[in-house]
């Protein structure tokens, strides 16, 4: 059985999630996919932080060169979040031969050409399926399965802590500041939450969302991007006396070579199909010029669902190491 060896940058939220989604199931990937997935470094500071989770204290290590320099490494996974030191780390570690897999969308939609070109350049792959959608394989239909469509157009609720606060605020009669509370100890926010409510998260998450579907940049930027933090009380009871909901939706649309994109809060209908998407949940709409309308829906944050996302391109990798069909520069 091959066994692929993981250098973890990062045990924090997503971090743990990532090990307690090997520690469960690591066995059952052991027998049916036939990899044997072992964390053997995690760099990491917080060493005595209290976790679910069973870590021999001496693979911790505080120095990343460490992680990049083990020649025993296959992957490195990459759960720092950030821009940086995250994109450097990546980069370094391609430029060691070593594969990046990672779930840090700011620093995608940020580089997306500086870590897709140092992939290329290095021969190793490059995997970022956790970073949009968590545990929705978002990326990886659009990338493969349905990789023969023109898109015409992107639509969803891309952001978990924003729609578990919204539809707290609406279904529970939560005040915002305690439903945002409860979205951070469900690990549903991020490190610092201004990102999820003010739209940012979301726009970095279109961003790779439009490079990957209609192969054209847009930086998270120049995403005209409007957040929740304006929605009263009052803006929620108006949406329910009128039948409707508040989303915080994403859209982006391709009409020839012209890109329309933004992010706002919008009202809908309770009979619109996005308008039931409660909670962490997540909901995206693709339309191909093939394929038509397609709507992915699942845990779009959280531990655990963002830990499936991780593993599962970790074994996209190990599967290709094990056929020989990644390249590696330490095995020149
Ligand atoms: N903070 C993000 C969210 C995490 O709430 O959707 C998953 O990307």
């Amino acid at each position: 059985m091959k066994q692929i060896n993981i250098g973890l940058l990062g045990l924090g939220n997503i971090g743990t999630g990532s090990y307690k989604t090997l520690e469960m199931n690591g066995g059952h990937i052991r027998d049916v996919v036939g990899l044997d997935l072992i964390v053997t470094r995690i760099l990491e500071k917080d060493v005595d932080r209290k976790r679910d989770i069973t870590v021999s204290r001496g693979i911790f290590t505080q120095d990343p060169d460490e992680i990049w320099n083990d020649p025993d490494i296959d992957v490195v996974v990459e759960l720092l979040g950030g821009i940086e030191p995250a994109t450097s780390f990546m980069i370094a570690a391609m430029n060691r031969g070593k594969h990046v897999v990672t779930a840090n969308k700011a620093a995608v939609a940020a580089n997306y050409e500086a870590l897709t070109d140092a992939a290329a350049r290095n021969r190793v792959m490059f995997r970022f399926e956790a970073a949009v959608g968590g545990g929705i394989p978002i990326l990886n239909a659009l990338t493969t399965a349905l990789s023969a469509n023109e898109y015409e157009e992107i639509m969803g609720i891309l952001n978990g802590t924003t729609n578990y606060i919204l539809t707290k605020m609406s279904e529970e009669d939560l005040p915002y500041a305690d439903a945002l509370r409860e979205a951070q100890e469900n690990g549903f926010a991020e490190a610092d939450p201004t990102a999820d409510v003010e739209g940012e998260d979301v726009a970095n998450k279109l961003s790779i969302l439009m490079s990957l579907v209609f192969g054209k940049r847009v930086r998270p930027e120049d995403i005209p991007t409007e957040g929740i933090t304006k929605i009263t009380k009052a803006d929620i009871e108006g949406a329910k006396a009128d039948g409707c909901v508040i989303k915080l939706l994403a859209s982006a649309f391709k009409r020839g070579d012209e890109i329309t994109c933004f992010i706002q809060p919008t009202m809908l209908n309770r009979s619109h199909p996005l308008a039931s998407v409660g909670n962490e949940f997540n909901a995206i709409f693709v339309k191909g010029n093939a394929v038509d309308d397609l709507m992915f829906y699942g845990k779009g944050a959280g531990p655990l669902p963002t830990g499936s996302a991780v593993l599962g391109d970790v074994i996209e990798i190990g599967r290709a190491i094990a056929k020989g069909a990644a390249f590696d520069l330490n095995e020149t």
